[in-house]
């Protein structure tokens, strides 16, 4: 009669060794985590709470740091090609005023604050001559097309982390598509409007 229970109560001794063991391991290595996070939020904690000089220096360091990463937030945003391929490119000239004080748009044109436009669509991103871009844009990769145009003029900072455009973008779909369709203009052959099987695989791309 008694052997049996002893061994059921050895059985839980050992079931309960295990549990703890386990959940220690598991609690050492939560508390890990707690800690690292713990580092993280002491420095900037020093930052704000201690002398006033010191809260400058913070800045600093965070602002260097950011264009050295280079990432893109995919932000998205709904299906352009459509609008872009029925767009009205005076209305998109009339847009390009918010960005002539940085840019001009005449073939040969300067450099102004930020690169000339021209023949901007479809070009490699970041290769006007004698232009200095920042870091962010140089390392990026890729080039100015429909979509990147679309998704760089809605928010040109959350899409080139670090990019020295220092403008807040274009929040209209309509507005992003009627200019991106007038900058299409500015070249000697301009780009191949998106056709309708561009549009929808954009559509598919953006409901997968
Ligand atoms: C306040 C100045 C400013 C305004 C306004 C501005 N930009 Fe820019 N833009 C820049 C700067 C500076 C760069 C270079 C960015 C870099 O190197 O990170 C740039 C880069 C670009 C690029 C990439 C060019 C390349 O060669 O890779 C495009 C495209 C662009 N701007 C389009 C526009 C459009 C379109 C507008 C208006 C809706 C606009 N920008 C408004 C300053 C501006």
């Amino acid at each position: 009669m008694n052997d049996p229970l002893a061994f059921n109560k050895i059985l839980a001794g050992f079931l309960c060794a295990c549990l703890i063991l386990f959940g220690a391991g598991k609690f050492a290595s939560f508390m890990q985590g707690v800690d690292g996070g713990h580092h993280g939020d002491d420095h900037s904690g020093d930052g704000h709470s201690s002398s006033k000089n010191s809260y400058p220096i913070v800045v600093t360091e965070s602002s260097v740091s950011n264009p050295a990463t280079v990432s893109s937030s995919p932000i998205m945003i709904t299906p352009i090609l459509a609008l872009i391929a029925n767009a009205d490119a005076d209305a998109g000239q009339k847009l390009s005023k918010k960005c002539a004080a940085c840019h001009s748009f005449n073939a040969g044109g300067a450099n102004k604050v930020g690169p000339n436009l021209w023949n901007i669509v479809n070009r490699d991103m970041g290769k006007v001559e004698n232009y200095k871009y920042s870091k962010a844009l140089s390392a990026f990769g890729g080039k100015w097309d429909y979509s990147s145009l679309n998704q760089f003029l809605l928010k040109p900072k959350q899409y080139i982390k670090g990019t020295k455009m220092n403008y807040t973008g274009l929040k209209k779909d309509k507005d992003r598509a009627n200019i991106i369709l007038w900058l299409r203009s500015l070249a000697e052959t301009p780009a191949e409007l998106p056709s309708e099987e561009d549009i929808q695989n954009e559509k598919e791309d953006i409901a997968s």
